[in-house]
């Protein structure tokens, strides 16, 4: 047995060996078939002897038994973000406070590389948890998938024990690679690199996700007391000489201006890279000023990030398509010959109103610039005149509706034009996806698709007929089997005992928010006693105004309406307060007391609602944009409060991020 240790610590270190000069120093000194002899000799050893099998061995690369859900770990030191740069103006600033702050200094600068900030823990040297970032505060611990990479070392040069924090990434090549073999399989592809990182260091399995291919470059050190190091520059260094990967394109800058050079040559160069970077980083060299300078709550101050201004590509408006929403507000959206911006294949952008449209001047047929606001929204920025062909017209919005022809009508003090008809279908169909969505009715896995079809195919009128529905009414829907239909009924059935809000909120009365809803059912308990209530009365009411009053008395007044109730009832939908008492909502401790702006068009809630939530939860949500913002929710078309929060490196959500967290507290 001794004889077998000490074999298996001689596989451990020369596969250790070959495998850092193949993947961090990119120099092999054996050829492949080597490696994989000795790795298959300890396979064998560890599958005999399973208990000369440590959490170090090179066989873990290969990744190692499933789990069910990640831990949740705190983070030693929150891991933070940096404060944004955007042009050259930017970085004079950052350097004048700098030397406002230190003095004249020296400068690292390093490529921004757009993969996923993870940290790194060792003890004695040996690799023994790695977070991804989370919240900053919070990770989630995902060990087994970061030791897939083979260029993290499962053991370092010096027994040391501190953290290590870097950016995992995807190489453009495995990305493409990784693609293909989706599209063949019909799955999904990625839509960058980052995004396949992410997903592949989500792994619940980590086989899949050493299949995966990913790479890290180390970037910083939290602790400095085991190393030398007095600089950024020798911290790299020293990760050099410890077996970590930093990333070789690093320079130190004497001045602004060899940044300035710096930045230009990587916009030049960064698309011959084999990876994405999104920007360049400039740190305070010196640890010493890094540490006179401090941080802010959410950044380094010693550091920025200079982000390369959004790609802008060409394309051809094949359309103007029009949508009617709930309300009846017709909004207009431009179909592009689709195009590759910022990551993603773009083939509509939305042109919020006729307005707009106007001055800018777009028209079907026209070449026209495209960009991903805060490389996220797509928007049709301008129109190449040059490039315009013969005959275009002029584009106006049509006088009629596009779905039941009832006149469009423009209301006072709004850009808006908007559907009045009630009876309008398109609008009706939108009610129906409000009715069963998360916030009102939760009815899950009715989504917009079967709705419309259910819509359609007349099997529903209005939102009553969804509790009429029955198995057999839904089999013959497209892409519905047995065990969907169970389970759509299943959730129907269940919805009928939501407490009286969300059946308030799901019936679309005009101005009636989730948090209004929730404060007339907590107070009158009742629909019967709903029905009888006074304008007068719920204008009393704290969180009612009268624009809320005035709209929810005359609801409630229609004779149309009442049937309606009578229908529910009919099917024994609740009709009562059962929810939590607001006195009671201690919020969620993601958002208590937590301040945040939200700004932009948000597309699958109206800002109130948005707001309204965050209040539920807790949060103080306030217009402008400070140093105290915790976080910005940006919707469409925001402008100047998402630069500013990109300026002061607040934490930035698009509409998905904010409803992916509302999905997972609700
Ligand atoms: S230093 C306090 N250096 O950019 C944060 N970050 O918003 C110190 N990133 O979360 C980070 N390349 O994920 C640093 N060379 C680099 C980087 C880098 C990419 C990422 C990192 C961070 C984000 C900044």
């Amino acid at each position: 047995m001794t004889q077998l240790k000490a074999r298996v610590q001689l596989l451990h270190e020369r596969l250790h060996q070959y495998n850092y000069e193949y993947y961090v120093m990119d120099n092999p000194s054996v050829p492949d078939s080597e490696y994989d002899k000795l790795l298959h000799e300890l396979i064998e050893i560890e599958t005999e002897h399973p208990q000369l099998k440590t959490s170090d061995s090179p066989t873990v690369r290969v990744g190692g038994e499933a789990q069910s859900t990640f831990e949740k770990v705190r983070h030693d030191t929150p891991m933070l973000s940096l404060g944004n740069a955007f042009n050259e103006m930017d970085l004079r600033r950052f350097d004048e406070r700098v030397r406002d702050s230190v003095g004249e200094v020296e400068y690292m600068c390093e490529l921004k590389i757009d993969g996923l900030a993870v940290s790194l823990k060792y003890e004695n040297g040996r690799f023994v948890q790695g977070l991804t970032r989370g919240d900053g505060t919070t990770g989630e611990d995902i060990t087994e998938n970061l030791k897939t990479i083979h260029a993290i070392p499962l053991v370092l040069q010096k027994p040391i024990s501190f953290e290590v924090r870097g950016e995992a990434y995807m190489p453009r090549k495995s990305f493409l690679k990784l693609n293909e073999t989706k599209e063949k399989k019909g799955e999904q592809p990625f839509a960058n690199p980052r995004n396949a990182a992410a997903g592949s260091l989500r792994q619940l399995d980590s086989k899949l996700a050493a299949a995966r291919k990913l790479d890290i470059f180390l970037y910083s050190i939290n602790d400095f007391t085991e190393l030398d190091a007095t600089s950024q520059s020798e911290a790299l260094t020293e990760l050099d000489q410890l077996g970590f990967k930093t990333n070789p394109e690093r320079i130190v800058a004497k001045s602004i201006e060899d940044i300035l050079a710096y930045i230009e040559a990587w916009t030049a160069k960064r698309e011959h890279l084999s990876y994405d970077i999104d920007g360049i980083v400039i740190k305070v060299n010196a640890i010493e000023h890094q540490e006179t300078m401090g941080f802010t709550q959410k950044s380094p101050r010693w550091a920025i990030a200079y982000k390369f201004p959004a790609e802008e590509v060409v394309t051809t408006l094949q359309d103007i398509e029009l949508s009617i929403g709930r309300t009846g507000v017709v909004t207009p959206t431009a179909i592009l010959e689709p195009v590759h911006v910022a990551g993603t294949t773009v083939s509509r952008a939305s042109l919020h109103n006729e307005d707009l449209i106007h001055e800018r001047d777009i028209r079907i047929g026209d070449q026209v610039v495209v960009k991903k606001a805060g490389d996220i929204i797509p928007e049709v920025v301008r129109v190449i005149l040059d490039r315009r062909p013969e005959h275009t017209e002029t584009y106006h919005m049509p006088t009629h509706c596009p779905s039941c022809d009832h006149e469009l009508v423009r209301i006072e003090g709004e850009v808006a034009l908007r559907c009045i008809n009630p009876k309008c279908q398109a609008q009706l169909v939108e009610g129906l996806k409000h009715f069963v969505s998360r916030q009102a009715m939760n009815i899950d896995g009715l989504g917009t698709k079967i709705i419309e079809q259910l819509y359609y195919n007349h099997l529903i009128k209005d939102v009553a007929d969804i509790f009429y529905l029955a198995k057999d009414d839904l089999l013959p829907l497209e892409r519905m089997g047995e065990k969907k239909a169970d389970n759509l009924i299943r959730a129907i059935e269940k919805s009928k005992s939501q407490s009286l809000e969300h059946l308030l909120f799901g019936l679309g009365i005009r101005h009636l928010g989730v948090k209004a809803s929730h404060v007339l059912a907590e107070k009158y308990e009742t629909i019967e006693r709903l029905m009888t209530v006074t304008e007068a009365e719920l204008i009393e009411i704290y969180d009612v105004g009268e624009k809320v009053a005035q709209s929810f008395v005359t609801y409630m007044g229609n004779e149309d309406i009442r049937k309606l109730i009578e229908k529910l009832k009919a099917q024994h939908v609740n009709m009562t307060f059962t929810g939590q008492k607001t006195t009671e909502i201690t919020g969620h401790p993601d958002f208590q007391g937590k301040t945040i702006v939200l700004t932009g068009k948000l597309e699958q809630m109206t800002r109130t609602e948005a707001s309204n939530w965050l209040k539920l939860q807790g949060a103080k949500v306030t217009s402008s944009v400070t140093k105290s913002t915790d976080l910005v929710i940006a919707g469409k078309d925001a402008g100047s409060k998402l630069t500013k929060a990109e300026t002061l490196g607040t934490p930035i959500w698009n509409e998905q991020d904010f409803i992916d967290k509302q999905k997972e507290i609700n």
